[in-house]
């Protein structure tokens, strides 16, 4: 079996998270096992850096600061799960992984994106997703959809204009490599993302079964 990695993205209260939990299971059908994992986080070191980057303080984080936490967890994600789960012949499916450093770090807080670039071939060499999914929703209807949720956390708390640089830096990325990404509509109900994700599932399928 082909290992293959896959990320999910997509700006707040696209679904991502449920509909990642859809793909798996048409991946389960077809025979596959996916390792389900998450960005920030998906090792216990990791997972203590998201605490970090998502809580609320009483001073401002500082942009390079947070920017820098990122990739520390990507780091320890990357070579303590994701790698050695490629290297097995596993599916990963990571929700949320580098590109969402580009649209919440470089679009949302105005970091140069050469400087992301940087740090993304250090971290991870030559590695990158073998496919994106980009699950899309209008601005107004993905920050209803989080409020709605819970407790916003730090990213969530932000305002309208952050949110749209980070949908316009998703939308833009996935235009500049579209053999690399899907984007798929999340503003309908679940049963018509699930019939846009079941061709992508096929695709996994047989790139893993080789
Ligand atoms: P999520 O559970 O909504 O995916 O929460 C993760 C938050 O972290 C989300 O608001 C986006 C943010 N984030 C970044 O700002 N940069 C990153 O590189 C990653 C992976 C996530």
């Amino acid at each position: 079996m082909n290992g293959c990695f896959i990320t999910f993205e997509g700006p707040e209260g696209a679904g991502k998270s449920t509909n990642l939990k859809i793909f798996a299971e048409l991946l389960r059908a077809g025979g596959c096992d996916p390792l389900l994992t998450r960005e920030p986080g998906g090792t216990p070191i990791a997972e203590g850096i998201r605490e970090l980057l998502l809580a609320h303080h009483s001073e401002q984080m500082d942009g390079d600061a947070e920017l820098l936490l990122v990739f520390a967890a990507r780091a320890q994600h990357l070579n303590r799960l994701i790698i050695p789960a490629l290297a097995s012949g596993r599916v990963v499916i990571s929700d949320r992984f580098t590109d969402a450093t580009y649209a919440y770090q470089g679009g949302g807080r105005g970091i140069d994106a050469r400087r992301i670039a940087q740090l993304e071939d250090w971290t991870q060499g030559a590695l990158r997703p073998d496919l994106t999914l980009v699950l899309d929703v209008p601005v107004e209807l993905g920050m209803q959809r989080a409020r709605a949720r819970s407790a916003l956390d730090r990213f969530e708390s932000e305002q309208t204009a952050f949110f749209e640089a980070v949908r316009d830096t998703y939308l833009k990325r996935a235009a500049a490599v579209p053999e690399r990404y899907r984007v798929v509509d999340a503003s309908g109900d679940l049963e018509s993302v699930r019939q846009a994700l079941e061709p992508i599932a096929a695709w996994v399928l047989e790139r893993w079964r080789g």
